[in-house]
């Protein structure tokens, strides 16, 4: 009823109505290009990010990393990379992309199985981020409740992990949207790269330079010379990132405003949260649905 929002399953993952349309339409629409780039993930797995620092690497040539004028000091990073079901086919108006210069960037939450194969068969290429599932349902409850108006009652943390476990999370479960594109980065890894957030907050310059060969545009030594990529590094960082007026009193997405993007972005404050038993029990789960994938996750900062 009117304490949990409507959700639905659709192909096998659950979501609200209106994505629901938005991912039909993209769906049907969509026509991919080779030189496309798509960063996928499962909200709050750390998409804001990754959208920034992709941004960042592709336009690096058309934006100095230390103008004052990149983009990225005046924009959120989901205007610049925008989402499909949220954004492009979020409108009865099926949207014109062709226009768009190449290399295109865009994002999705829809999983790897509900690609369609225009997508699949296409020499695009998709960056998928996942965090562990500790930090990742945190966040979501979190998140979920800033978006709740102020005359409805918070949704209940055990009432919510509960969901969480039974896989009751918007484009979740959370262990099949790993899965599908965990493999098909094992299978095709030139098409696929998996990426971890807890990765990246040990070692961005590792991530920055192996996202940048991934899309064919590595780091020349000269650009290494002049810290290029820590420059990049420092411009999306949270800190950094937080403190922009874009991101204190702007709006990207439809019904949230950019602050609540930038909440704390480290590894482990689930700690201050989830009590023993919910532990593990989440241990367990991730234990059963992943073990065995080779998908393992940092847990503590
Ligand atoms: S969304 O709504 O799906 O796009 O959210 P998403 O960006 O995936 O997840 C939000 C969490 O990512 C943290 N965040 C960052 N971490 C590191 N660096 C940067 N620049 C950054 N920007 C956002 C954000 O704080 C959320 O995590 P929590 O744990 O809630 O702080």
């Amino acid at each position: 009823g009117w304490r949990t929002p409507y959700i639905y399953k659709y192909q096998g993952f659950w979501c609200q109505p209106q994505e629901i349309q938005a991912i039909i339409s993209f769906q049907k629409h969509f026509q991919p290009r080779d030189t496309d780039v798509i960063l996928a993930s499962i909200p709050k797995s750390g998409t804001t990010w990754l959208k920034a620092l992709s941004f960042a690497i592709m336009n690096r040539k058309q934006f100095a990393i230390s103008s004052n004028n990149h983009p990225l000091l005046a924009s959120n990073p989901h205007d610049l990379v925008p989402f499909f079901e949220y954004k492009l086919y979020a409108n009865k108006q099926v949207p014109d992309l062709s226009k768009l210069p190449d290399p295109r960037l865009f994002a999705t939450h829809v999983p790897f199985s509900s690609l369609q194969d225009s997508i699949k068969k296409s020499n695009c290429r998709i960056i998928y981020i996942c965090r562990n599932p500790f930090d990742t349902f945190i966040s979501s409850w979190i998140f979920s409740n800033k978006l709740r108006s102020e005359n409805v009652p918070p949704l209940a943390l055990e009432e919510t992990f509960k969901m969480y476990c039974k896989g009751l999370v918007g484009f979740g479960p959370f262990w099949d949207h790993m899965l599908g594109y965990w493999k098909e980065s094992l299978e095709k890894p030139d098409k696929v790269l998996f990426l971890k957030y807890e990765d990246m907050k040990e070692d961005v310059t590792f991530y920055l330079k192996k996202i940048a060969k991934f899309l064919g545009c590595p780091f020349s030594m000269e650009e290494e010379k002049e810290g290029v990529v820590e420059g990049i590094a420092r411009l999306c960082s949270f800190e950094k990132m937080k403190d922009l007026e874009v991101n204190k009193t702007g709006k990207s997405i439809k019904n949230f405003e950019n602050k609540h993007l930038f909440r704390k972005g480290e590894v482990g404050d689930w700690v201050n949260y989830l009590s023993p038993s919910m532990v593990k029990q989440l241990s367990q789960l991730a234990e059963e649905k992943l073990g065995g994938s080779g998908i393992e996750f940092k847990v503590f900062p």
